[in-house]
């Protein structure tokens, strides 16, 4: 995808749309190649590149920084960006500065958790003509309003909650929401009720695409792997493996060759 419109037609086309994550330019210049639809910019990044224990520590300089490294290495994949923890809590201006701090360093999207009391600042972003990806579900910057990464949406009144948060998205004009850890049937429904794409993770197959992390998607961390995460690649193990191998090499001097020294 090149193009926020594609998420609509793939919709109308009932064509799934794939997400995954990336930070840095390496492994966006592999998505790049890939056949992924859109890359994410999350703010997953400060837990997955900067081994913190919740998002809470990503801030818009440290976006900026992960967009600018992907943007530069995404060929024209199309490219959203996380606004990180109260960034679009302290009203429009401050908001507009992040949204203008990612969009500068190359996102096509910003993407955002919740709604309810920063209805203004959406509304605001979507008329500036900077698509606006929603996020509803287990948001994870509320991670101590929830008490821990857990599964939201079980009861009947956190279902229709969260069909009205969906539901308000739309009408503020986000063109895809990101629907993460609830039921597969409560996903399925707000699929079928909203006419923008939900970009599931953790909430079943029925979602209009999927997001993964990429790190999880590769099984390069697998200390811990949520039940919704499918490993593609054993990436602990391979990489661990290589490194083992250039160390064994390195001590019984068979690295370098003569063709990897300069005469
Ligand atoms: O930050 C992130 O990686 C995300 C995805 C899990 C949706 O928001």
């Amino acid at each position: 995808m090149q193009a926020v419109d594609e998420f609509a037609r793939f919709k109308r086309e009932g064509r799934k749309i794939s997400i995954v994550t990336a930070y840095d330019a390496w492994s966006a210049r592999l998505v790049a190649r890939s056949d992924v639809d859109a890359i994410l910019v999350g703010d997953s990044a400060a837990m997955v590149f900067h081994g913190q224990p919740t998002t809470l520590g990503a801030t818009v300089e440290l976006m900026a920084a992960h967009t600018r490294a992907v943007a530069g290495a995404a060929n024209g994949k199309f490219v959203i960006a996380d606004l990180p923890f109260l960034s679009f809590r302290k009203g429009v201006p401050a908001g507009m500065d992040a949204v203008g701090a990612l969009v500068s360093s190359g996102a096509q999207a910003v993407k955002l958790e919740g709604v309810d009391g920063h209805e203004d600042v959406i509304r605001h972003i979507v008329q500036s003509g900077v698509p606006v990806m929603g996020h509803v579900g287990l948001t994870p910057q509320s991670v101590n309003k929830f008490g821990g990464f857990r599964v939201q949406g079980k009861t009947h009144d956190e279902a229709e909650h969260l069909v009205h948060q969906a539901h308000a998205l739309e009408d503020l004009g986000c063109f895809a929401i990101v629907i993460e850890c609830v039921p597969a049937e409560l996903a399925s429904r707000v699929t079928t009720e909203l006419r923008i794409p939900t970009i599931g993770i953790g909430a079943g197959v029925d979602a209009d695409g999927q997001v993964l992390v990429l790190t999880d998607l590769w099984g390069v961390d697998q200390r811990h792997v949520p039940r919704f995460v499918r490993r593609y690649f054993d990436g602990e193990r391979v990489l661990t493996d290589a490194l083992n191998q250039y160390n064994a090499d390195v001590k019984s001097r068979v690295f370098p060759s003569p063709d990897e020294s300069y005469s």
